[in-house]
Parts: structure tokens; C-alpha cells; sequence
């Protein structure tokens, strides 16, 4: 049973991997895309906990208890195919503000711990966002997992 599946699964992804070339010339690159969404969904979460810990925002202990989860699955889902080669900035351009060196043999085990330290400052967070305080003592170590990134990985604002 577990051979079948596995061969079906595998089948579905040639025929995805397929799919994201032709796709790659209309409309963006869907892995581009897909990534960015992911992104965007990390910031949308990470600024509702960062409204309240700066106090713009009124705490309330089930939203910013969502807020951290949703952070937590969201660094927790594997990312890879939202990565593959050949979609940096050397080669899609203004598409895209990732950088080569991500790609990198040497870089690979460094994307990977990088993406670890965000999930383990969020599952952190998660435990402890039922208070303003909770909030407050790990929103640091949460962007800041997300600026270690970008600061390497991430083309810097012109
Ligand atoms: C492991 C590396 C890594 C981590 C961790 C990371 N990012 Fe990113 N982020 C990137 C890269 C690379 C890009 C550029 C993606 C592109 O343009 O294709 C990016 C892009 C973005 C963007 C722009 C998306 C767009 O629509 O163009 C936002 C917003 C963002 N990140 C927010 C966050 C937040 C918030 C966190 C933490 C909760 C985070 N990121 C964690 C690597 C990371």
C-alpha cells in the first residue's frame, strides 16, 4: 500500500513540476508566488502580536493566541518546493528579492537553521501569548528570527 501511494504521489508531482514550467512565463513564477503569500501570511500575524506588545493595539489573550499559533504552523510547514533553483534574482529579476547565495550548497544548512530558529521563537511565542507580557518578552526574538534572514538572504529596500 505505502509503494502505491508512494509511486501516485510521485507521478502528481512530475506532472506539478510540469505545471510550474509552463506556468513560469505567464503571470509569475508560481513557487515566487507561493512564497511570497507564505511571507505575507507571517507578517500579517507577526503585526497583530507586534500591535499589541507595542500597545496600539488592546491585548486580547484569544486573538494574540491565534496570531502566535497560525506563526507556529505556518514555520512549521515544509517550504521546500517553494524554493527550487533557478528563482533568485539572477534569474527572475525584479520578480523576486531572493538572493543567490540562499541557493548555495554552503548557505543550505544555514537557510534551514534559520527557518528553525523562527519556528522555535513561535512555538515559544505560541506558549506564552495568553498575556501582554508573554507577548512582549518573545516578540523580539521573533522578528528577530525573521531580520536574521532577510538580512542575509533577502535583497535589501533601494
Ligand atoms: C529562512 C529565511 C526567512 C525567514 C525565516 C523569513 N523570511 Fe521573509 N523573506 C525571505 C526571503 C528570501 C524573501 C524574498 C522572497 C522573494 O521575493 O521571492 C522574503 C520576503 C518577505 C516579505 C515580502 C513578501 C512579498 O510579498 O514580496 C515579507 C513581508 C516577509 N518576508 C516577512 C517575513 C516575516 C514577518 C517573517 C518572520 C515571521 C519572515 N519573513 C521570515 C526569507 C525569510
Amino acid at each position: 500500500m505505502r509503494f502505491k501511494q508512494g509511486v501516485i504521489l510521485g507521478a502528481a508531482a512530475a506532472i506539478f513540476a510540469g505545471g510550474i514550467a509552463i506556468a513560469g512565463g505567464h503571470g509569475g513564477n508560481p513557487a515566487v508566488k507561493a512564497r511570497k503569500a507564505h511571507m505575507q501570511l507571517y507578517a500579517h500575524n507577526l503585526g497583530i502580536l507586534g500591535g499589541m506588545a507595542k500597545g496600539e493595539v488592546e491585548f486580547n489573550a484569544e486573538t494574540a493566541e491565534l496570531a502566535a499559533g497560525n506563526l507556529a504552523t505556518l514555520a512549521s510547514m515544509n517550504q521546500m518546493t517553494y524554493w527550487p533553483p533557478g528563482t533568485s534574482t539572477a534569474e527572475l529579476g525584479e520578480e523576486t528579492r531572493a538572493l543567490p547565495v540562499g541557493w548555495e550548497s554552503a548557505s543550505m544548512d544555514d537557510v534551514i537553521g534559520k527557518a528553525g530558529a523562527l519556528a522555535e521563537a513561535a512555538v515559544a511565542m505560541q506558549a506564552a501569548a495568553g498575556s501582554l507580557e508573554g507577548v512582549q518578552a518573545n516578540i523580539g526574538a521573533v522578528g528577530g528570527a525573521c531580520g536574521a534572514c532577510h538580512k542575509v538572504y533577502r535583497q535589501p529596500d533601494s
